[in-house]
């Protein structure tokens, strides 16, 4: 009977759970035997698998995080954690391994794929800024985290007539932000991808001020800057005192969404389908509105960068 093992990795997401639910049961449904792996890499170069059975996921789809814990594991990146995590896969009979992760997670599965294991990556990232894929599992669970914290946030800026700096996830990529930034109404939005003008941001807050705009949102992606730095630089320049939220690990957590559930199961189905097919080492991929097997390599090229035309009608819409 062939073998599946199952790891997540990197930083979690919600939703994430949902697509173990689904590799687990698709897989004994198809006769699979299917294996957990505990704490991602640092799981299989210490051989931490655990035989997986149709009830071992149950009441887990409502919760985010993961089932089998994540971590991030340097020594899997050197010669000898390698190699350890090889002959732990090979020793057991794996013959295909599931990652559920972001981009780095797979460069590590496309180099076991080099090295004969056969692997998967199903995109979980609460970033969104996977290579190879439009989607990643969790993004809109943090997206409506982000949502439900700045209409809050909102609130008493309003009641105080007072600007508000909203620091959100996103290390190097701002799709948390922009997204969010759009979904919340955002008078300003600061990106990784553009450089942060503060004047011009100061400019625009007095003169949407002027304006009978009494209060301003500004959300501000991790990788633009800080919040409170933000903050520091408008109260320099401008008679404004901004409050500041940092969202920080709230957006990685909570009950995933509708959509993040939904998709997570058809991805883990599909994944399961394409070993069926005889499919290796690809990356489970949403692509204008269809989930498909691309390869590691093209998945590499394809960059899944901001649209920088949202980040303008967002300005539109908040003046
Ligand atoms: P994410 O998968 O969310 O991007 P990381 O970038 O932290 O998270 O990667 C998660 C894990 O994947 C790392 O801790 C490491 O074990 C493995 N990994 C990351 N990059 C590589 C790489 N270039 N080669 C081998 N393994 C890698
Ligand atoms: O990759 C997801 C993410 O949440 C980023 O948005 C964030 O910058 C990073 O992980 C935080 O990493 P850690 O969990 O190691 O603090």
């Amino acid at each position: 009977m062939k073998r599946i093992a199952l790891l997540t990795s990197g930083g979690d997401a919600p939703g994430m759970n949902a697509v173990i639910r689904s590799v687990v049961r698709k897989g004994i449904y198809h006769g699979f035997s299917v294996f957990g792996v505990e704490r991602g890499y640092e799981g299989v170069l210490h051989g931490e698998f655990i035989p997986l059975a149709l009830n071992s996921v149950a009441g887990i789809i409502q919760h985010g995080g993961t089932m089998l814990r994540t971590a991030r594991c340097e020594d899997f990146k050197t010669e000898l954690g390698f190699k350890m995590a090889v002959k732990q896969l090979k020793d057991r009979q794996i013959d295909n391994l599931v990652v559920i992760g972001g981009d780095g997670s797979m460069a590590g599965a496309a180099k076991l794929g080099e090295a004969g294991i056969n692997t998967v990556v199903i995109p979980g990232t609460i970033d969104n800024d996977m290579p190879g894929t439009e989607y990643t599992i969790g993004f809109d669970t943090a997206l409506n985290t982000v949502l439900d914290a700045v209409n809050k946030i909102r609130d008493t800026a309003a009641s105080h007539e007072r600007v508000a700096v909203v620091e959100v996830m996103g290390r190097s990529a701002g799709h948390i932000a922009l997204l969010a930034g759009i979904a919340t109404g955002a008078e300003f939005i600061l990106l990784p991808e553009q450089p942060v003008d503060m004047d011009a941001v100061c400019q625009g807050l007095m003169q949407t001020f002027s304006r009978g705009k009494l209060y301003s949102i500004i959300m501000v992606a991790e990788g633009a800057g800080k919040g409170h730095e933000v903050a520091g630089e408008i109260a320099k320049r401008t008679s404004f005192n901004p409050g500041v939220t940092v969202l920080g690990y709230i957006q990685r957590g909570g009950s995933p969404s509708a959509y993040d559930n939904i998709m997570g199961s058809r991805m883990g189905a599909m994944a399961v389908d394409s070993l069926l097919k005889g499919e290796k080492n690809f990356l489970v991929s949403y692509q204008q509105g269809q989930i498909v097997a691309v390869p590691y390599a093209d998945a590499f090229k394809q960059k899944h960068g901001i649209d920088l035309s949202l980040h303008e009608l967002a300005g539109i819409l908040a003046m």
